[in-house]
């Protein structure tokens, strides 16, 4: 049997954790310039390895983050990333080793919730992930995409350099308005890889924002030159939008209209784009919005299940008792009566039941009730709750994450 030895890494091991990471996913090792960068978002506590026969095998680690959920209350949670193992250690336990050990430690450390993004869907169903949200990417030729005459937009954008950007963005972010279940505060770390990609990525970002009629900056685009083999009159220009937030309509729609107006590119391509933007009916022709992908964003660890339950808030209707099975976390086993206003644990038998992989799906609205009974996803022992529960979980917007870690 293989002997784990999981260990809470100490500083001295953050750069041989990203080393391996980096070649589990087939990235080149990052230089010294790229790791000054990369390591601020290293924190004590919060990267783990796993070592065999004395060497590192695997690592994970996380970011001390928030989510939003629904109805907008923000709970503690951790961001999981750099989850990696040696190709010649894979399929072994030692991914299974390092989960166990994470979350048993978000747990301890009182975050509600662990979240990711996944490299493949197959990997973290087990260990009680689900997809919470989805994104799309859209792409647009800047000769064709006209908005509306009516369209939403105005105020004015302007250019930023990255030192001004690394000090304005975090908090036009933080102020975009009511932040929609899905999404997470960023970690000031997480600034510092965005905003310095040239570092790591070797291109560096374009940077404008918005601001109202008042001059109260209230949105921001992130971009860089992708696919760019223009020479003047011949090939093509594409601008790669990363990051683009606006506290309403008028902010979002006038940042896109800057960058379709952008000169010398001939398309605009945006990764992440929450599924009900309502970009394709701001544009004189719907059709030039091409959505290129539509992907499994966020998932979604509920690591308190009883606190993240009762911090939830949908619009009025029936009650529903969930039975919830959790194999690596017991103590979230049992069932809890959730209504509009929260939810407690409840000794009633279980209306419907499931695995903890399949709360944050159901909760965060990304999937019906229904649907999953039709999968044979959950179990239904009252039929009438089905529809009582898609009533309940249905949320007024999509969730939507939009930011990558
Ligand atoms: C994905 C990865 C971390 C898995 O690590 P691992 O140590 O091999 O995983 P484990 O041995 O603990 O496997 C646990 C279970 O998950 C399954 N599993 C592991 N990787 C899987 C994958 N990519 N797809 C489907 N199932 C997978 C295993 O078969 C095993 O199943 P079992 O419990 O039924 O036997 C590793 O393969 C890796 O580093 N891949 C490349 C980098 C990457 O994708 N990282 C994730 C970034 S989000």
């Amino acid at each position: 049997m293989t002997e784990h030895d999981v260990r809470c890494l100490p500083e001295s091991e953050f750069r041989a954790s990203n080393d391996l990471f980096r070649e589990a996913v087939h990235a080149p090792v990052a230089t010294e310039e790229a790791w000054r960068v990369i390591s601020s978002r290293y924190e004590p506590g919060r990267v783990w390895g796993d070592y065999l026969d004395g060497e590192l095998a695997g690592t994970a680690m996380s970011l001390a983050s928030s989510l939003t959920v629904p109805g907008g209350a923000e709970l503690p949670a951790a961001a999981v990333t750099a989850v990696g193992v040696r190709a010649d250690r894979t399929r072994r336990g030692v991914l299974t080793a390092l989960m166990r050990a994470q979350l048993t430690r978000v747990r301890d450390r009182g975050e509600t919730a662990a979240m990711l993004h996944a490299s493949e869907t197959g990997i973290y169903g087990r260990f009680g992930y689900g997809v919470a949200t989805t994104s799309r990417t859209v792409a647009l030729e800047t000769a064709r995409a006209r908005p509306r005459e009516d369209a939403p937009g105005g105020g004015r954008v302007r250019l930023l350099g990255p030192e001004e950007a690394g000090k304005l963005l975090p908090a036009i972010y933080r102020t975009v308005d009511s932040p929609g279940a899905g999404m997470i505060s960023r970690p000031e770390g997480w600034w510092t890889l965005h905003l310095n990609r040239e570092h790591t990525h070797g291109h560096r970002v374009r940077v404008a924002v918005h601001s109202d009629e008042h001059g109260t900056d209230d949105g921001f685009a992130v971009w860089v030159p992708g696919a760019n083999d223009y020479r003047f009159g011949d090939g093509r220009t594409t601008l790669r939008v990363l990051d683009l937030h606006g506290a309403d309509a008028a902010a979002t729609a006038a940042l896109w209209w800057f960058l379709l107006g952008v000169d010398l590119a001939d398309e605009v391509v945006a990764v992440e784009r929450p599924p009900d933007e309502p970009l394709e009916w701001w544009l004189a022709d719907s059709r030039q919005c091409r959505i290129r992908d539509v992907y499994d964003e966020l998932w979604v660890r509920p690591v308190d299940v009883a606190e993240l339950l009762r911090r939830c808030r949908y619009d009025p209707a029936e009650p529903v008792v969930l039975g919830v099975r959790d194999r690596m976390l017991p103590e979230n086993t049992g069932c809890y009566r959730i209504t509009p206003d929260g939810a407690e644990r409840s000794q009633l038998p279980p209306q419907l039941e499931m695995d903890v992989s399949r709360l944050a799906p159901l909760l965060f609205g990304e999937v019906r009730a229904s649907t999953l009974a039709e999968a044979n996803l959950i179990e239904v022992s009252d039929p009438d709750a089905v529809s009582r529960a898609d009533r309940l979980f249905a949320t007024r917007r999509r969730s939507w994450c939009g930011t990558h870690f």
